[in-house]
């Protein structure tokens, strides 16, 4: 429910966006937490004239960062950012992340990657002691059926991702389809992660295993720090 951990959303986006320093070249990622964030580094960019250069994950983050003021650049010029700050569909007590809910996980990965230090932010709703989040695969569109098949032979359930305000299928910022697949309780994220990337014309999936620290919104307005 988006309005009901809408606080909690807030308050780990505003305290994430706290790390940003003068100097720093960050990335920023898609959701309607990272969107606090970046609502708040345009804050103070404009209020307290903070000099940073940010990377965009997607479309949306890119119009969220140029409403707010954020300028921006690429990783092309920029290949090494100081910190990226993005959001989390799961979390486990590992700090190993499900992402992809926006379609947008294939360059958060690569802003992820490009980051000396990786936040997650979420509300509480996000955390769980296991991962058992259905994994969102990017396919390439050409590939669909036999990554469907591969999907089914590593034990999981695959569903093609349906728009809504479209007939057919999410299009990804990258020209991509996506496959939600159900795996229920996922024992071994890294395994699994592994065996994802090894499959031909996956673009890429949803598990992430380079978090350095989350932060937490939780009920009431305090952001509890994981690391
Ligand atoms: C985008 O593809 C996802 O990885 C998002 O980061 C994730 O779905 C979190 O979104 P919310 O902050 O809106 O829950």
């Amino acid at each position: 429910n988006a309005s009901a951990s809408s606080a909690e959303k807030q308050a780990a986006g505003i305290a994430a966006a706290k790390l940003v320093e003068d100097g720093m070249v960050i990335g920023l990622g898609t959701g309607s937490t990272t969107a606090f964030a970046i609502a708040e580094v345009g804050r103070r960019v404009r209020e307290e004239n903070l000099d940073v250069l940010a990377v965009v994950t997607s479309y949306q983050a890119e119009m969220l960062a140029i409403e707010a003021g954020v300028p921006l650049t690429s990783l092309a010029e920029h290949p090494v950012l100081d910190l990226a700050i993005d959001g989390a569909d799961q979390v486990d007590a590992k700090m190993n992340v499900i992402k992809g809910g926006g379609a947008a996980h294939t360059r958060e990965k690569v802003v992820a990657n490009s980051a000396i230090r990786f936040i997650v932010v979420a509300d509480d709703s996000k955390m769980s002691e296991e991962l058992n989040h259905f994994v969102p695969v990017e396919v390439l569109p050409y590939a669909r059926e036999l990554v469907k098949k591969q999907m089914i032979e590593l034990g999981g359930v695959p569903v093609m991702r349906m728009a809504s305000r479209k007939d057919g299928p999410v299009i990804t910022d990258n020209g991509n389809v996506i496959m939600d697949v159900e795996f229920g309780t996922i024992d071994d994220p890294a395994e699994l992660y592994q065996r994802l990337s090894a499959c031909v014309g996956v673009v890429e999936h949803g598990i992430f295993l380079n978090t350095d620290e989350v932060y937490v919104g939780r009920k009431g307005g305090a952001v509890e720090i994981i690391k």
